[in-house]
């Protein structure tokens, strides 16, 4: 649609909501719905994203595809979720960086070499029809996904059976996806996994390849477009910050502090979470993945909150600890300073060429002296340390420092290649003292800069307050 015009559009019989702008019309039998540009595909609380995004996202796969070569990308199922519900439909990240569809029953084929030009990028989508749309709501038209993905041939998905069978025998290798991430361990077959076995089994004599390297090496660096969605999950979970420093005192539960976080977050058109928000007072602090949240903070606790908006798909991935009365005591505050100072440091040395395995033990080092200084390790033990022996700070340190942020919050990414400048990664370092009552992590998100400029903590760049005087001045009440 052309930039500044508004289009109206008869969709159906029924009386409809328009998605643009709560836009309720009935006009005899007919119905109007108003679209504004940028807003053309705004089917979720997100603002439309531009296509142009995918379109490069798409480009950078099939520069790295042979000739002969197809890829074929699945949409997540929606998942069953108890009796005839189902959870909140959440698309492949995959299929997300490559389409920005976010609908499910969406494929898309990318066949680079095809000799028939128009079938080199393919997506089918959802058939939608009146019925649909009344129970379920919009999904997209043909238009709509054309402009949010940039993919000029949109075929209805009911048709994709017979139209496999001719893109197929064109093609020498099939790339396909499934979910390579190291840390997923899981019974349930999803999509793209099932799709790649009937796949194998129909075409026997093709070769078959994955997807889920080349993916993991391109999303883990970022564009600036990727970069400004992050910026507004950020934006969105500073805000739940403020919002919580302003509610905190002595006798609120950790569930009042996780729906304050909430409501900041759908109020500001995030999708929700990124991930279970973890409201942690006192000792539960100590608990890495505490997400219980069920205890009352108590006055002199301090409070761990590591919670994360997901705004379009994109994650923020924050952390903050203060004190449930508002001044931290002064052992509060010398752990606190430690674990900002490791930050501060570790932040700057996520450098492009360095190894995440060099970098973590590097991150250790430093600790380790913010440790001795706290008298939690020992000056003469440290130093007599064997170097193939579990490092004493993990005692007080027990997990990394850093991972990859993105589309998913423990974003994928090569670890044993060398950090590159785009990619994003956050900086978490903590210090959890079970006998003292005291956990206490600070996390911000992080862009690794070239070699010779700064990298950027998005955090900072947001103002969400880290420093100790900042978080004791807001919660002056
Ligand atoms: N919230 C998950 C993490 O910090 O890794
Ligand atoms: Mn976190
Ligand atoms: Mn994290």
């Amino acid at each position: 649609m052309l930039s500044g015009s508004v289009c109206f559009v008869i969709m159906s019989k029924m009386p409809y909501f328009c998605p643009a702008k709560r836009f309720y019309s009935a006009f005899g039998s007919f119905v109007i719905e108003c679209y504004y540009p940028k807003l053309f595909t705004m089917l979720k609380k997100y603002q439309a994203i531009d296509a142009q995004l995918f379109v490069e996202n798409r480009q950078r796969l099939a520069a790295q595809l042979p000739e002969g070569a197809i890829a074929i990308l699945t949409a997540n199922d929606e998942s069953p979720r108890s009796a005839d519900g189902f959870h909140p439909f959440r698309q492949n990240s995959d299929l997300f960086y490559l389409t920005g569809i976010d609908q499910e029953d969406t494929i898309l084929v990318l066949f680079p070499s095809c000799p028939q030009k128009e079938w080199r990028e393919v997506l089918f989508i959802r058939p939608t029809d009146e019925h649909i749309a009344v129970w379920e709501g919009h999904k997209y038209t043909k238009e709509e996904a054309r402009t949010a993905s940039g993919i000029q041939k949109i075929i209805w998905a009911d048709e994709f059976d017979t139209n496999l069978p001719n893109m197929m025998y064109l093609a020498e290798s099939c790339y396909l996806n499934t979910n390579e991430h190291t840390r997923m361990r899981t019974r349930v077959l999803d999509h793209d996994h099932r799709f790649a076995l009937e796949m194998r089994q129909r075409y026997p004599l093709h070769t078959f390849r994955r997807l889920a390297p080349i993916l993991h090496r391109l999303r883990a660096v970022k564009s600036e477009a990727e970069i400004n969605l992050m910026r507004q999950a950020i934006a969105i979970t500073g805000a739940a910050f403020r919002r919580v420093l302003q509610f905190v005192q002595p006798g609120v539960a950790e569930y009042e502090v996780e729906a304050e976080v909430l409501h900041t977050y759908i109020r500001q058109r995030a999708t929700g979470p990124a991930y279970g928000s973890i409201i942690a007072s006192g000792k539960n602090a100590c608990v890495l993945h505490y997400v219980a949240n069920n205890q009352t903070c108590e006055n002199g606790d301090l409070l761990l909150m590591d919670f994360g908006a997901e705004y379009a798909n994109y994650a923020a991935d924050l952390t903050r600890t203060i004190p449930v009365n508002g001044k931290f005591s002064p052992r509060q505050k010398a752990v606190y300073e430690a674990v900002l100072c490791v930050l501060k440091a570790a932040r700057q040395m996520l450098k492009p060429g360095v190894l995440l395995d060099d970098y973590h033990r590097e991150v250790g080092l430093i600790m380790e002296k913010e440790l001795i200084g706290l008298g939690l390790l020992d000056a003469e033990a440290v130093a007599n340390q064997k170097p193939n022996e579990m490092p004493l700070y993990k005692k007080y340190f027990m997990h990394g420092t850093s991972h990859f942020l993105g589309l998913d919050v423990h974003d994928v990414g090569l670890k044993h290649l060398p950090i590159e400048a785009g990619m994003v990664f956050t900086c978490e370092p903590g210090i959890y003292i079970p006998e003292e009552g005291i956990g206490i992590r600070i996390e911000n998100d992080i862009v690794v800069m070239p070699i010779g400029q700064d990298n950027i903590d998005l955090m900072d760049e947001a103002h969400i307050p880290m420093e100790v005087d900042e978080i004791e001045a807001l919660m002056q009440r």
